[in-house]
This record gives C-alpha cells, sequence and structure tokens, in this order.
C-alpha cells in the first residue's frame, strides 16, 4: 500500500521537525543528546500511537521483545527524552543513543553500531500518518530498536552487524549487509509455539504493517537466498523472512556477519 501523506508539503510540520533535526546536527557521537521541549500534540501523537501499538504488540511481538520492553520501560504516555532512555538502555545491555538529525548514511550508521551506539532521530511522524512513516522517527526508533536493544542477544546482534558493515570495502557487499539487516532487524518475523511474531523494528512501529504482516509471503530465513530478493522502503513489505526460533534468527546472522567478507559475499552473488 502507497504512502497516503506527504508530509513535506506541510510547511509547519517541516519547521518543527527541521529545528528538532537542527539540534543534533552537528553532535560529535560523545556530546550530550539535545533536550527538546516537545509540545502537547507531540505528546498526544506519543500516546495514541503507543496505546496502538501495545495493543497490537501484545499478539504479535516476539516474547524476547516483549520482554526487552518491559526492561527498558519506554515512557508511554509522554514523549521521553531520548538521553533518559539512552541512560537506562545502556545500564542494561550496553547500547546508547546517539541523536540524529535524519536517516544517516548507512556506513555511518553501521559504524554507530559497531560501538554500541544506535543512530536516533528525535521528531515524530507527521500526525496525518500516524501508523506508518517511510522515514525513520522517534517512534520507529525507540519503539521498534530500542525495545529490543535493552536484550543482550540483540544487542550482540546489532554490533556484530555494525562490525560487518565497517569490514566491507565494495558497495555490492555493504548493501548486502544492509539487505540482511533489512530482512531481520527491520522486518523479521519468527515462529513461536506456532505463530507467526515479529522482532523487526519496522514492523513493531507500524500499526499498519502489524496489521499486514500475517497476509504477506513468506519464506524460510536463509542467508543465501535475499540475493534474488527486492525489497523497498517506501511501501508495506510484500516478503518476509521467518526464522522456525529466535536461536536460529541468531546462528544464522551472526555466523554471516562475524565472517562475511568482500570474497564471500561477491560469491553468494555470483554463484
Ligand atoms: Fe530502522
Amino acid at each position: 500500500m502507497q504512502r497516503q501523506h506527504d508530509h513535506t508539503t506541510d510547511t509547519a510540520y517541516k519547521t518543527r521537525r527541521d529545528e528538532i533535526a537542527t539540534l543534533s546536527a552537528d553532535l560529535t557521537p560523545d556530546d550530550p543528546i539535545p533536550v527538546v521541549e516537545y509540545t502537547e500534540r507531540e505528546h498526544e501523537l506519543w500516546r495514541m500511537v503507543c496505546a496502538e501499538l501495545a495493543t497490537r504488540h501484545r499478539t504479535a511481538a516476539a516474547a524476547e521483545y516483549l520482554e526487552s520492553a518491559e526492561q527498558l520501560a519506554i515512557p508511554l504516555d509522554h514523549v521521553p527524552q531520548l538521553r533518559d532512555v539512552s541512560e537506562r538502555m545502556k545500564s542494561i545491555s550496553g547500547f546508547r543513543f546517539q541523536a540524529a538529525p535524519a536517516l544517516v548514511p548507512l556506513k555511518e550508521f553501521c559504524g554507530g553500531l559497531a560501538s554500541s551506539r544506535f543512530h536516533s532521530t528525535q521528531y515524530l511522524r507527521h500526525p496525518g500518518t500516524p501508523f506508518y512513516t517511510e522515514d525513520p522517527d522517534m517512534l520507529h526508533d525507540l519503539v521498534g530498536h530500542g525495545n529490543i536493544l535493552a536484550s543482550d542477544r540483540f544487542a550482540r546482534l546489532y554490533r556484530l552487524a555494525g562490525e560487518a558493515a565497517s569490514r566491507v570495502r565494495s558497495t555490492e557487499a555493504l548493501q548486502f549487509v544492509g539487505k540482511v539487516f533489512w530482512f531481520t532487524l527491520e522486518c523479521g518475523v519468527v515462529r513461536e509455539r506456532g505463530e507467526r511474531k515479529a522482532y523487526g523494528a519496522t514492523l513493531l512501529s507500524s500499526c499498519g504493517e502489524l496489521d499486514h504482516f500475517r497476509d504477506t509471503e513468506i519464506r524460510p530465513l536463509n542467508v543465501a537466498s535475499l540475493v534474488d530478493v527486492e525489497y523497498v522502503i517506501s511501501t508495506y513489505q510484500s516478503i518476509l523472512f521467518e526464522a522456525d526460533s529466535m536461536d536460529q534468527v541468531e546462528d544464522t546472522v551472526s555466523a554471516f556477519w562475524s565472517s562475511c567478507d568482500d570474497d564471500s559475499i561477491s560469491a553468494l552473488h555470483h554463484a
């Protein structure tokens, strides 16, 4: 399904988003995360989206995500300060947030992951599309990624993805490392007690995706089979990759990310 709303034509929204983005425009990883004064409308949007997501998470989210989210305890009734969530996450799994003004280039984003840093935006999606956003926003970054980054297992997998992306040199290899990230940590599903559950951040931060992901074409998780699959981030996903268990997710992606290099990824593409 295509996006219903183009936020770039809403000047007031764009101004507010730019205002928040400017706060983190020139920060180094060690600078403190800026404090943002959120408006009552933004708190209201956060509350509404979090309530709708929480209802769906109870039946659609993987158990490990729910346990990790309980540990992190992100406030649902107001937009939290990113620095507060970051401190709590760091004390649980060692991962922390770095404020980012917008989507970060893949190499830079992954460089952060290798150092246990996750780039997070601080602005919210357009209120006209509360249940889906093409670009990452703070709901996606915190509710989707942050919640599972309080799990030691997932903190390790995110780090391994970052190390793999930092290790490879060719564009083809970097994009493939990113593709494996996309189909697992962004859009991954897993079978739990005979049911399909989501653990990927893109699914878990979008009511629209959560309402559709059980009807999507499902393929078994296998790194080599991702070579021929195209993906777009501007629509709901049409193909998802499902693992038999969270252990299989871990084994599959950690084996790939901890050993891949330009040659092994090139061999996969030209097999
Ligand atoms: Fe994401």
